[in-house]
This record gives structure tokens, C-alpha cells and sequence, in this order.
């Protein structure tokens, strides 16, 4: 544990920031610490070193909400050791408790919504007297200017949406983050070429419904082809794709351009037509059905992974049967799977829950244990197939290995070899497989010379993303 300094007082302030929720919320801190070290202060890594600690979090289910609140309250402990210390809440979570926060939480000197972000500094000033609170959406702020601070990583996230417009029944988001916005597309552009510059090899294009986008005459197949023509990035992706947005332009172009790699997050959230009316989710399991197969058509490598929801408003055994039968009619390369959680505001609060937590825990562990099976056996019937793969640096398990992505996403591990770092592409050939990874063995590198000196690989080269 770091002790505090006190000769520390004269130099530029200094922010802890500690990110909860998905890829967006990553990218959000990324634009707050651009933000606040532009107003002056300095990033630290450790919060026993802070002036100002901030949490970014998520409010997407409650459980995500007890795990802030848990540690809001160790936290807490740090600064009735240090009363100056400031204490703030970003996000999701600030803007769905708002005002309600401060008497959960009385140690908190700041609640900010997701579009208040430039007002940070002014607010940090603000809250040395009383706590502030500033939850005001605002549907034009796209953070058009800020320079974000980026990661020093392989791959990186840009934000080309905010917000939502669908209202999913069971979801918060719309009410957390507001209306649907895109980023304009010379904005999205000039980021992907400063990114390119620092030697990003792919970018991840975010938003909730993200091939909703539109921005003027722009959509989002042709934002797709702006950001493919950008020097230096080699493989572009984009996450999530909303069923109801999947055009047939979109799929022209995920075909056409070599850069698009062939993997999509597509959420069914269901299997059963009823539940997914009730959902609000604007389609119907035959057309989700319909879509894969126009989607593996167009691009027969394609992998597939999704997001599904046990134990919503009046899913009975039936419906939950017909979720299992979809997975295993897909076959998804992977799925994250939840337990409904009643969100206060959705459509979906008041019905309450018809569907118990003990039947909620077990339909989770059948769908998991599905989907395990599933992913195993899909995976298996890689071994023995060459796979290019982006590296990304030292493997978890350490032991000299590499790790990396195969164009459908999946993480291949391959022993280090000389010459092959960070950003360097190899092909692989696949040995051995689990239901996460693939084991993998160098057949060919297509970057670096033959016999550079031994590349130092450490886990700070692994992308923090
Ligand atoms: N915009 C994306 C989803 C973003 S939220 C889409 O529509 O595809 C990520 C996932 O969290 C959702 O796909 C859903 O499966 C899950 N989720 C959202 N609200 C939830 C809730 N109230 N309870 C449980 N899971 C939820
Ligand atoms: Fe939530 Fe639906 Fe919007 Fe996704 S599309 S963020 S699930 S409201
Ligand atoms: Fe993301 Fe959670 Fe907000 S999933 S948009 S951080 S509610």
C-alpha cells in the first residue's frame, strides 16, 4: 500500500479512476481522464495516492450497482482518514440514483451523469464545499473535440453512438444515457487516423444499436467503409449490432471489405416469440433465424456470439425450452447469459417478477452449461485450421506465450517467438482447444524480420481493454 505524501501537494492534482460496465463506459473514462488532464490534473494507479477518486459505473443490473456501492464504502474508509480527499460517482449508476445516491453513499462529494463530462473540472472546484450533483442529459453532447487519453494497446474502442432510442422493456439504458446521437463521421474518421498513428491495428466502432447509425446522409455501412480506408488499421470492428438494424447494405459491406472481420455480437436476448414481445425487441425468432442464415451466407467464416436474458416478466419452462433450442439451432461461438434484473423506470418495473431467483439461477446454469458445451465443440472443429492472428502480448498463463485474436474474435495462445510482439500479425495453426481459447502453434509470421533480437513481452504490453 502506497502511504501519502505530502510533498506530492504541490504537484499537478492527481485521479484515480476505476471503470465498471461495458466497452462505452471504458471509452467514457478514456474522454474523462482527457478532460481532467487537460483542466490540470495527472492520472495515478493507485487510490492511497489520489486527491480525487472517481468510479465510472455501470447501473445495467443491480448486481452491478452492490459491487460500486461495496466498494464506495471502502473507499469511504480512505477519506475519513483524509477528509480533503474527493470522492465522485460517474456514469450510468449516478444518473439512474441521482439525489438518492448521496444518502446511500453520504461520502460522496460528486454524482455525474454520462453528459456532463465537460463540466468535470468546474464541478471538482464546486465540490470542495458542498456535494454536487449534476445528472442533466443532454442530447447533442457527443464530447465532439475532446481529446480522449488512450491506452498504450492494440486494439482500441471509438464511440461512434450515444445513447438509445429502442426501450427494450427490461433495459435501462435509454433512461441513463438518453437519446440516440452519432458522432459525425469526420469526427469518428480523424479519431480511427490519430489512432492509426499511434499504432492502433484495430478499432472497435461502439454504440448501443450501432448499426443504427445515421449521421446526415451518412449510415452506417458507409461509415463502415470511411473508417476501412484509413492507412495503417487493419481490421475493424464494431459492437452491438442491434437484429432489427442488420441491413442488407450492411452485410454488402461487411463482405466486401477485407478490413470488416468476420465476428458479430448479435443479441437474441430469447428464444420464445412471446417473451421477446414482451421485451419490446421488434422482431420474432424467424427473423432473427432468417438473418443468420443471410449472414453466414454472405460470410461463411463468420462467428457469432450473443447476449441472453433467463427469468424475464413471465418466461415460463417453455419459453426457456425454446431459448435452448434456439442455441443450439445457431450454434453461437459464445454467449453471455443473465439473470433478469428488475430495473427501476423500465417498461418492464412494474409487472415485477413472476420467475423466482432460485429458477432464475437454475436456468442460468442450464443455459451456461449449453453454451460451454456448444462453444467446446465448435471450438475443436478449429484444430488443425491456419487462423491469421493479431497479437496482442504476453498470454495470462505466462510461460513464454503470446496472445492474440483470430478474425472471428477467439483468443489463440502460440509460444513467444523472436521478433513477434504487440501489433504484429502471424498465422497460426490451431493444436488443441477449450470452450474459451484455442491453443495454437506459429506457422508462418507475416511481421517483424526473421531473426530480430528476442522482443521483451511483459503483461504490460497486453491490451488493458
Ligand atoms: N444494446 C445492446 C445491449 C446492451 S446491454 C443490445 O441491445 O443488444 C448488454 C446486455 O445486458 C443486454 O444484451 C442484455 O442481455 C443484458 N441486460 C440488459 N438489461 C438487463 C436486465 N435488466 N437484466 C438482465 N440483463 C440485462
Ligand atoms: Fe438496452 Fe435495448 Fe437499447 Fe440495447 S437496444 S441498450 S437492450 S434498450
Ligand atoms: Fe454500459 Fe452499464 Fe451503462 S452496460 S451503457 S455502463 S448501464
Amino acid at each position: 500500500m502506497t502511504s501519502f505524501d505530502p510533498s506530492r501537494q504541490a504537484a499537478r492534482p492527481a485521479v484515480y479512476l476505476e471503470t465498471y460496465g461495458c466497452q462505452m463506459n471504458a471509452a467514457d473514462s478514456q474522454l474523462v481522464m482527457g478532460i481532467l488532464r487537460r483542466a490540470g490534473y495527472q492520472r495515478v494507479e493507485q487510490p492511497e495516492q489520489a486527491d480525487v477518486i472517481l468510479l465510472n459505473t455501470c447501473a445495467i443490473r443491480e448486481h452491478a450497482e452492490e459491487r460500486v456501492l461495496g466498494r464506495l464504502s471502502d473507499l469511504a474508509r480512505l477519506r475519513s482518514r483524509r477528509p480533503e480527499l474527493k470522492l465522485g460517482l460517474l456514469g450510468c449508476m449516478a444518473q439512474h440514483k441521482r439525489q438518492a445516491l448521496l444518502k446511500k453513499a453520504p461520502h460522496l462529494d460528486l454524482v455525474a451523469g454520462p453528459d456532463t463530462y465537460c463540466r468535470l473540472p468546474q464541478m471538482l472546484r464546486q465540490a470542495s464545499f458542498d456535494p454536487i450533483v449534476d445528472v442533466q442529459l443532454n442530447r447533442d453532447e457527443t464530447y465532439a473535440g475532446v481529446v480522449p487519453e488512450y491506452e498504450h494497446a492494440v486494439r482500441a474502442y471509438v464511440t461512434v453512438m450515444r445513447g438509445c432510442d429502442e426501450f427494450c422493456a427490461f433495459c435501462v439504458v435509454p433512461y441513463v444515457r438518453g437519446r440516440e446521437r452519432g458522432v459525425l463521421p469526420g469526427a469518428v474518421v480523424d479519431e480511427v487516423r490519430a489512432l492509426a498513428r499511434r499504432e492502433v491495428r484495430e478499432v472497435v466502432l461502439l454504440g448501443q444499436t450501432v448499426n443504427a447509425y445515421r449521421h446526415d446522409a451518412v449510415d452506417f455501412g458507409e461509415l463502415l467503409r470511411m473508417v476501412c480506408a484509413v492507412d495503417g488499421i487493419e481490421r475493424v470492428r464494431f459492437t452491438s449490432p442491434h437484429p432489427r438494424f442488420m441491413s442488407a447494405s450492411i452485410i454488402e459491406v461487411m463482405a466486401a471489405e477485407p478490413k470488416v472481420q468476420p465476428y458479430l455480437h448479435l443479441p437474441v436476448q430469447s428464444g420464445s416469440d412471446r417473451v421477446l414481445q414482451a421485451m419490446a425487441r421488434g422482431y420474432r425468432v424467424d427473423e432473427y433465424r432468417a438473418l443468420v442464415d443471410r449472414l453466414r451466407t454472405a460470410l461463411p467464416e463468420l462467428a457469432l456470439s450473443t447476449d441472453i436474458i433467463v427469468g424475464f416478466h413471465g418466461e415460463d419452462e417453455g419459453d426457456f425450452e425454446e431459448t435452448l433450442a434456439l442455441m443450439r439451432e445457431v450454434s453461437f461461438d459464445s454467449a453471455f447469459i443473465f439473470k433478469y434484473s428488475r430495473r427501476e423506470h423500465t417498461k418492464a418495473y412494474k409487472l415485477g417478477d413472476t420467475v423466482s431467483e432460485a429458477e432464475k439461477a437454475g436456468r442460468l446454469c442450464a443455459a451456461i452449461a449449453l453454451q460451454e458445451a456448444i462453444s467446446l465443440a465448435r471450438n475443436q472443429r478449429l484444430i488443425g485450421r491456419q487462423f491469421s492472428v493479431l497479437t496482442e502480448g504476453a498470454a495470462r498463463r505466462g510461460n513464454r506465450m503470446l496472445s492474440g485474436k483470430t478474425p472471428q474474435f477467439k483468443t489463440a495462445v502460440f509460444p513467444a517467438t523472436h521478433g513477434v510482439g504487440p501489433g504484429d500479425t502471424v498465422l497460426v495453426r490451431v493444436e488443441s482447444a477449450t470452450s474459451h481459447s484455442l491453443g495454437a502453434a506459429l506457422a508462418q509470421t507475416r511481421a517483424g524480420p526473421p531473426h530480430a533480437p528476442p522482443r521483451e513481452v511483459s503483461r504490460a504490453d497486453v491490451s488493458g481493454v
